[in-house]
């Protein structure tokens, strides 16, 4: 459908064309000689409408209504003029095969239905037009990711989801366990099984082959590695909080975006990250019109505005330091103390970027070092790291990002302050022992990109499958 009605003439320039169109109906409505059956396939928001005689090969399965909302058709035709104002084309039907029957227990009827209603038919919400939108636009937005990197010259590098380390340190991992079965008369795993065997048939342990292990938080580390050894690199997968967040903005499971930077400091890291934003913002406005109108009718109004001037506009920058200025300023009252050494909440981020700076995204720098990471570099004045935060208008923080410590001698002391086991972190140290150099990344959370993109606000409706605390069903 999207290569018939995509192009900039709507399709008019394939009238009289032949199409077998498969998809799913949307609607069906008969008026006394024609039928008019909407049918969508996912390749765009747009339905074709297909219009029916009763001579077409297969009227008698609408005669006798066996054709409804959420079945899935094949349809023959050919391509005409069409005398509605709601589209330039349609098609006018030869034959049509229903392909599976649906009946009228469908819960994704045309009627308008709830997000939070959706959530509990993750298994069909994409049918709907909304969900179908940011599918679409989240597929675009990890494209035009790897087009930003690969055309800048960074190496895509996989990073590891099983791991020994808390790139965080905050402790915040879901654990991996082995189940082994310990009997080959039972070597049932199943989740039901699990409980009854437990310290029976299978060999329960809380770890992985002998050694902890670990759902990755950040592909950070990983990807210091081998920008120690290919320059510029990205990772881009997926990362897991065991944090019993249930906002609008917290997944258990969410997509990361981390580019590291060789022989760069933070003024270079800032800068690969607005230009990224800027890119792929751009990309999607260019690539994704009809979705994006979709989002500005219904989710978001003026959000094309807003982006337009994210992909045109310099984004501010501001030292942590400035930043607690401006909140003690603000005339308002906030939930969650403001003090220079603790941290910003997200009700402080979303004042400076929606209301002290109008909308604009700001990038924040320069943060107190007891409240961030063990590898951030330490900055002159010993109390701060070169740490930067992108926020942004609804969403808050959307990018976290540093320099990091690549003096041996410094950041081995940092470990110690931090009472962190410095042997663990053996190999890590050796990427400073040997041709240390100073570099640089981010991660940005791919989940609250698109929520920026799209407008949708819980961070629920942008990922297929949602694993929050209340959920991984599905
Ligand atoms: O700020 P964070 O924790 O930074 C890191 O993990 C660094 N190792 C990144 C780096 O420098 N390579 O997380 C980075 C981003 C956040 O800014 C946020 O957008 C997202 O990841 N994020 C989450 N998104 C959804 N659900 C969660 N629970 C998230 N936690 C972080
Ligand atoms: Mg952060």
């Amino acid at each position: 459908i999207a290569e018939v009605k995509g192009g900039a003439d709507e399709g008019l320039g394939r009238v009289g064309q032949s199409l077998n169109i498969m998809g799913w109906v949307r609607t069906l409505r008969s008026q006394s000689s024609v039928t008019f059956i909407e049918i969508n396939d996912g390749s765009c928001l747009s339905n074709l409408q297909c219009v029916m005689n009763s001579d077409a090969e297969g009227y008698d399965q609408v005669e006798s209504g066996s054709i409804l909302t959420g079945a899935s058709v094949s349809v023959q035709g050919t391509i005409v003029a069409s005398q509605g104002t709601k589209q330039k084309v349609e098609l006018k039907v030869e034959k049509i095969i229903v392909v599976g029957k649906c009946d009228s227990s469908y819960p994704i009827q045309k009627k308008r239905v709830s997000r939070e209603f959706l959530r509990t038919k993750a298994h069909l919400r994409p049918r709907t037009n909304t969900f179908g939108a940011v599918a679409r636009v989240r597929n675009t937005l990890a494209y035009a990711t790897h087009k930003f990197f690969q055309e800048s010259g960074f190496v895509w590098v996989a990073s590891p989801i099983i791991t020994a380390s808390d790139c965080e340190g905050a402790g915040e991992q879901f654990c991996v366990t082995t189940l082994i079965p310990s009997s080959h008369e039972n070597t049932d795993t199943s989740i039901d099984a699990i409980p009854k065997t437990k310290g029976g048939l299978i060999d329960w342990s809380q770890d992985f082959f002998g050694k902890p292990a670990f759902l990755t938080v950040s592909g950070q580390l990983n990807g210091e590695t081998y920008a120690t050894a290919l320059s510029d690199v990205y990772t881009f997968g997926p990362t897991f909080r065991a944090e019993n967040s249930n906002t609008s903005r917290h997944l258990a499971e969410f997509w990361m975006i981390e580019p590291e930077l060789a022989f760069a400091d933070l003024d270079d890291d800032m800068a690969c990250a607005t230009a990224y934003l800027q890119y792929v913002v751009k990309y999607v406005l260019e690539n994704c019109k009809e979705d994006m109108e979709f989002f500005d009718t219904w989710i978001e109004k003026g959000i094309i505005r807003r982006l337009t001037d994210v992909a045109e506009k310099e984004f501010l920058q501001l030292g942590y330091t400035d930043a607690i200025e401006i909140l003690l300023k603000a005339n308002r009252k906030f939930d969650f103390p403001v003090k220079w050494g603790l941290d910003l909440q997200s009700e402080h981020e979303r004042y400076i970027t929606e209301e002290a700076f109008g909308g604009r995204p700001v990038i924040i720098r320069d943060y107190p070092k007891e409240i961030k990471a063990f590898y951030m570099r330490e900055n002159d004045d010993g109390k701060t790291v070169a740490a930067m935060d992108m926020l942004v208008p609804r969403i808050g923080e959307l990018i976290g990002g540093s320099q990091r410590e690549e003096r041996l001698e410094v950041l081995e002391a940092r470990l110690d302050e931090l009472k962190l086991n410095k042997e663990s972190y053996w190999w890590y140290l050796d990427l400073r022992r040997y041709g240390s150099v100073p570099h640089a990344g981010f991660g940005l959370g791919f989940e609250r990109l698109v929520q920026f993109v799209t407008g949708i606000d819980n961070i629920r409706d942008v990922i297929p499958f949602p694993r929050t605390p209340a959920s991984a069903e599905f």
